[in-house]
């Protein structure tokens, strides 16, 4: 698996032309994608301005010496290349399960063009099997948490590996839905986006261009 998520996040890095804006995603897949990024402009094939979805990978780029800025200071981004939790037939996702699904919206949202990388494991035919994160403000979590559960929406506050409450780059906190079964993603959406304290849901809809999945050894193209 660590394997074909270094060759998809390599092989991401084809669509990055010089001069573009490019935006970083976060996660073990993109961690590759800024790998060689990160070798490419060191060799001088590549001379590109870069934002990046998270703290995370803001910290692997300047390692790197990949040129970065902030979100405001740049027009537009010409391409934005990030992994993800599950992917649909109709390439409708699930992201978020980093905990950075906020900030990898809106750098996706300002994009000209979306790609996603992930191995096999993320393609499914229908979501909800992976838990939906919702990235949502402390203040009154745990209420809104009881009305998810009345909802039947099996919500568990994230917690870290040492059991504290896990936070995300925005000091807020995750509520994971465990679903199993989305069978309208655009309805589900747009009834999260209306409750109260949820700042921004992992259903990332419409929104992606080109999905190269690491299949079988190979790389594989989907539009
Ligand atoms: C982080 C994300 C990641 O892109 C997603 O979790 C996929 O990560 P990985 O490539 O490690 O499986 O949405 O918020």
């Amino acid at each position: 698996m660590e394997s074909l998520k270094k060759q998809v996040g390599y092989a991401s890095v084809n669509y990055i032309k010089d001069g573009m804006t490019v935006g970083l995603g976060t996660g073990s897949t993109a961690y590759y994608m800024v790998e060689k990024l990160g070798q490419e402009i060191k060799k001088g094939n590549l001379n590109i301005t870069a934002v990046t979805t998270s703290k995370k990978t803001a910290e692997q780029a300047e390692s790197l010496g990949i040129p970065l800025k902030d979100l405001n200071e740049v027009d537009w981004i010409d391409v934005t290349i990030d992994g993800a939790d599950e992917i649909d037939p109709q390439f409708q996702g699930i992201k978020g399960g980093g905990g950075a699904h906020l900030i990898e919206k809106i750098v996706a949202s300002y994009s000209n063009q979306v790609i996603w990388i992930v191995d096999e494991s993320k393609m499914v035919n229908q979501l909800g099997d992976f838990p939906l994160p919702l990235e949502v403000i402390p203040f009154g979590h745990q209420k809104l948490e009881k009305i998810l559960q009345e909802k039947g929406y099996h919500p568990e506050t994230r917690l870290t590996k040492e059991g504290q409450l896990f936070t995300t780059d925005n000091d807020n906190f995750i509520i994971d839905l465990h679903l199993k079964n989305i069978t309208d993603p655009h309805a589900l959406a747009q009834e999260l986006s209306q409750l109260p304290g949820i700042v921004e849901h992992g259903l990332f809809l419409d929104m992606v261009d080109i999905v190269l999945v690491g299949r079988n050894g190979q790389v594989e193209t989907l539009k």
